[in-house]
């Protein structure tokens, strides 16, 4: 068994403080590996594994880049590879479930070669019961680290190596942002569609989430250096760019500026990259400027994903949600009025702590008002650690997955129902990749984010064409190129 060092260890307390009084610590620092590491790493294979949310996968794409950087290449599967990487989501407990399954087949791994080395980082690293059920029960893990000091990958990893010893190193909070004097290079999983963070962390403490426990106090980058990096993708190629944060529309309420994201979103558009997007706004801090610029601006696609969780205005409150269901639908008929042909997608949690059937029904009534475009739909999930799960709750299994499955067929004939309107139409499609069942198709989004395949090949990667809609399918739609 492996010497366990705990350098520090993750603490939901802790993590809930906000102190106000600090302010946000913007760090820029050179990020490069040691002789010993550029070293180590050649001719030597990483298989790194990503749950969750864009916020992950961005910071998996992050690590990607110091891994290559130091002359190691990606592989998809664990055999035989050098270096094991879980990025783990907290969000619901299936996620943390399918987490362990994995890491008994890395055991596999770990048996056959017993220097490789395997870490695991990400939000379920900053809760301090699951580390230590993986201390307990996974002892051939090498290296656990969070989400707030993947800046420390480098010198973790060097040490993971060297000493031999199970390193625990989790930073429960986090006051900084920090930038890359020299990033690696802007290694992203896509070369036509990259992710850029606008602003980490969560203030918000919605009672059934643990994100802002995992990813600590809401804080903005810089607008200067978010444009820097978006013309460097586009000097690169990049066509599409989508601003990630949790609650992007927050941006800049750090530095006191409440117009900050409408503004963002305005210099983003002037950077000419023919795509933009973003994820994830909150409704209740949506300044309508914001539609304003979208409207203007034909390089901001004309999609929203506005998380409501519920139409009851009871559930909302005890889930902490800062709005009401009027409030909200006033902000769809806002939206929909500035920008008409807006795409419109959510987020619904069911069978939250004793849901009633009149909560249930309001939601279900909310659903068809807005008519969504289409809706990610969740069974509630208690995590250890937040309000809700310490909220009495009588409500049966059956009952909520009765409730869910009405849910799942209304938003499924709706989500259909749109596709169908595609028939017939002409969409402009931005093609990222080879289709994955049948390579002689090939894959991309419309303007409003629908999935489009087409007969091709990858010589259309990149590239932005005209698309006639021949069929649809509920999540897809098929079409032909239409010569210009
Ligand atoms: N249980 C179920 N769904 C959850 N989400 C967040 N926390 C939970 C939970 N404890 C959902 C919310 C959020 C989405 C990313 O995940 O709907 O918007
Ligand atoms: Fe979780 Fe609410 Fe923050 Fe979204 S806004 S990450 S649901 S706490």
């Amino acid at each position: 068994m492996k010497k366990q060092r705990l350098v520090s260890l993750p603490s939901l307390k802790d993590a809930a403080k906000r102190n106000p009084s600090e302010s946000i610590n913007y760090l820029i620092t050179k990020i490069a590996p040691s002789a010993f590491l550029l070293s180590w790493g050649q001719g030597k294979s990483f298989c790194i594994r990503t749950y969750g949310c864009q916020a992950n996968v961005r910071d998996s794409e992050t690590i990607r880049s110091y891994l290559l950087a130091i002359g190691m290449h990606e592989q998809d599967s664990f055999d035989n590879a050098d270096f094991i990487l879980f990025n783990t989501c907290a969000v619901r407990e299936n996620a943390e479930n399918h987490l362990y399954g994995e890491l008994g087949q890395a055991k596999d791994a770990y048996n056959k070669n017993k220097d490789v080395i395997i870490g695991i980082c990400g939000c379920v690293m900053q809760e301090e019961v699951p580390v230590r059920h993986v201390l307990k029960h996974f002892p051939f893990i090498s290296l656990i680290f969070g989400t707030n000091n993947i800046s420390s990958f480098y010198s973790l990893l060097e040490e993971s190596i060297t000493k031999n010893e199970l390193i625990v190193d989790v930073k429960s909070n986090s006051y900084q942002v920090v930038e890359e004097d020299q990033i690696p290079s802007y290694s992203r999983g896509s070369k036509v569609s990259a992710f850029v963070n606008i602003m980490y962390g969560c203030d918000k403490f919605c009672t059934y989430c643990i994100v802002p426990y995992t990813r600590g106090k809401e804080r903005s980058r810089k607008e200067e250096d978010i444009i820097n990096e978006i013309l460097c993708l586009k000097e690169q190629g990049y066509k599409q760019v989508t601003l990630l944060g949790q609650n992007v529309d927050a941006y800049g309420k750090d530095f006191n500026n409440s117009y900050a994201f409408a503004q963002l979103l305005e210099k983003v558009a002037k950077t000419g990259i023919e795509r933009i997007r973003f994820v994830t706004p909150y409704p209740s801090d949506f300044k309508l400027e914001v539609f304003d610029v979208m409207q203007k601006y034909p390089n901001i696609m004309p999609s929203l994903h506005l998380p409501v969780q519920s139409g009851s205005n009871t559930v909302l409150r005890r889930m902490n949600r800062r709005y009401n269901r009027e409030e909200y639908l006033d902000l769809v008929k806002e939206i929909r009025k500035r920008v008409p042909d807006i795409f419109i997608t959510t987020d619904i949690i069911v069978g939250f702590p004793n849901e009633s059937d009149q909560d249930f029904e309001d939601t279900i009534s909310l659903v068809k008002e807005v008519k969504y475009d289409a809706a990610f739909t969740f069974i509630y999930s208690p995590r250890p650690g937040t309000p809700a799960s310490k909220m009495k709750n009588d409500l049966k299994d059956e009952v909520v997955h009765e409730r869910f499955d009405r849910l799942k067929v209304l938003v499924d004939n709706l989500t259909e129902a749109r596709a169908k309107s595609f028939e017939n139409q002409i969409v402009e499609v931005l093609f990222e990749d080879t289709s994955k069942k049948n390579n002689s198709m090939i894959s991309g989004y419309d303007r409003h984010g629908k999935l489009v395949h087409v007969k091709g090949d990858a010589s259309l990667i990149g590239q932005i064409k005209k698309v006639k809609i021949t069929e649809s399918r509920t999540y897809s739609l098929i079409g032909e190129i239409v010569d210009e």
